[in-house]
């Protein structure tokens, strides 16, 4: 048997195990964990605190509130909501599941705690559409546009793009799409007869607080991140926005008949998407992110590219093969 110095073995140990005072390596692909407990972002430190005063529990909204009274809607409109807020369920819990992979990936002790507050609201967030899915009808399959798009968003071992995917994209989404979906139910007499406020727009409002602080986590993180990348991964990260843009546009689109079905037009929807996401990088200042004030200019480009995939049969085959998987 070869005999190894100790002192050999020793320095091996070091180097394999990446060994130093206060930081160890990631396992998981982010960044260098630092391991001193210094709050060194004091913002997202007053975010985490946020969170954790600002809990709240659904069955609480449950268990003060009337029937629903479903029979002032036609079963066609049933089913078209239980379809969109299907999505909105599968668009949670991705978010669940992207925030709990965030939070391995960040190498400071504040956003980890924060990031593990988010994919708690995520949890509440996913349990109410499931809910109200269910109480509607069922919880249908997820759109194609939407698994695409969470399945690359769940791959992605990119930090940075996962943080503007999450964080920016999706989060900026359900932002606005809840802020619109509060602004119909109150001007819709048949939609406020047939359910109950305090099972819809109450709970709805709770989770518009809670993406506010997730929206405003990627606004405090990303510039700092941002400023490591080169030139090459500046591409790359723009690229794959434009992707996961025309994926979420698709994800609208796909529900065109369901929204139109319930007063909704699908192009509002995207502008304001679009206007809102404009508005935040603008306030960001930050170059990265794909922005300008020029985004809805683009959605002739993603009707294109939405299209062309849609009339593709074997597309559609794949993803249905998937859904019944
Ligand atoms: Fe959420
Ligand atoms: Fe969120």
């Amino acid at each position: 048997m070869v005999s190894i110095p100790l002192s050999v073995l020793k320095n091996v140990a070091i180097r394999l195990l990446n060994v130093s005072a206060n930081r160890v390596s990631n396992s998981f692909g982010g960044e260098t964990l630092l391991l001193d407990p210094t709050v060194r972002l004091p913002k997202i430190n007053r975010l985490y605190e946020l969170a954790k005063d600002n809990q709240w529990n659904y069955s609480d909204y449950e268990a003060r509130a009337r029937k629903d009274d479903l029979t002032q809607l036609t079963k066609e409109e049933r089913v078209a909501i239980s379809r969109v807020v299907s999505q909105l369920y599968y668009g949670e819990r991705g978010a669940l599941l992207t925030s709990s992979q965030l939070a391995t990936m960040v190498p400071d002790q504040e956003s980890s705690a924060f990031l593990t507050t988010q994919s708690f609201d995520e949890a509440r967030h996913m349990e109410v559409f499931a809910r109200m899915a269910s109480r509607l009808d069922q919880l249908h399959p997820v759109n194609p546009f939407l698994q695409l798009l969470l399945t690359d968003l769940l791959r992605t071992t990119s930090l940075i793009e996962k943080m503007i995917g999450m964080n920016l994209l999706v989060e900026g989404l359900a932002l606005s799409v809840f802020h619109h979906l509060i602004k119909v139910f109150k001007s819709h007499p048949r939609l406020q007869t047939a359910f109950d406020q305090v099972l819809i727009v109450e709970p709805v409002e709770a989770i518009v607080r809670d993406e506010s602080r997730h929206v405003g986590f990627g606004m405090l993180y990303l510039p700092e991140l941002a400023k490591k990348l080169s030139m090459r991964q500046r591409i790359q990260v723009k690229a794959r926005q434009l992707l996961w843009l025309a994926l979420l546009y698709g994800s609208v689109k796909y529900h065109e008949k369901d929204a139109a079905l319930v007063g909704l037009n699908y192009v509002d929807i995207l502008t304001k998407i679009l206007g809102d996401h404009d508005k935040r990088v603008q306030e960001m200042g930050l170059s990265v992110v794909l922005s300008g004030g020029k985004l809805h200019h683009l959605i002739p480009v993603f009707d294109g590219i939405i299209n062309t995939l849609l009339q593709q049969e074997i597309v559609v085959q794949q993803f249905d093969g998937l859904q019944a998987a």
